[in-house]
């Protein structure tokens, strides 16, 4: 009996020590495809025009979730199901424009579209200002 109530006691121990693992774990990103014909659109924005514009837009709209420099080092990032991902990464950097470009513009799952808030102009202007957060 004795017994029994310790293991009850190590079992609850145990369990009480793992939850918080599977309460906070939050899913990496998946790949995310992007249609080969919207991959190769070149960005018509020249990369230094409207960074200042870009800058504003992406604090004001973005940066809740994706972090000031896109290291999704926010509360709100944590709390979502899937990582919003690190922008100053060589993996995230290697995306073309237009993958950021598809990627703003279409949203998926916790990723909001951008389609009727932004113009394509203000996307492409984001998409240069995201690649200011290299590394
Ligand atoms: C509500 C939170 C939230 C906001 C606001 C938000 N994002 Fe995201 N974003 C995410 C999440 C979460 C992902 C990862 C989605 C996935 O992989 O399914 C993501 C993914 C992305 C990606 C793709 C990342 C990659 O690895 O290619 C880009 C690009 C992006 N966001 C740009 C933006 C821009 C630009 C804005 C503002 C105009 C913005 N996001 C606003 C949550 C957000």
């Amino acid at each position: 009996m004795k017994k029994t109530i310790k293991s009850t006691i190590a079992l609850t121990c145990l369990v009480l020590a793992f939850l918080p693992l599977a309460v906070f774990s939050q899913d990496k990103a998946k790949p995310w495809p992007v249609p080969a014909d919207a991959k190769s659109k070149v960005n018509p924005v020249k990369s230094k025009a409207a960074l200042a514009d870009a800058e504003n837009l992406w604090n004001d709209k973005c940066s809740s979730c994706h972090g000031k420099k896109g290291l999704e080092d926010t509360s709100k990032a944590r709390s979502l199901d899937t990582a919003p991902g690190n922008f100053s990464t060589a993996d995230f950097q290697a995306s073309t424009d237009g993958e950021l470009f598809y990627r703003t513009k279409v949203g998926r799952e916790d990723m909001p579209s951008y389609s009727k808030k932004l113009t394509d102009e203000e996307i492409w202007e984001v998409v240069n200002y995201m690649r200011t957060f290299k590394k």
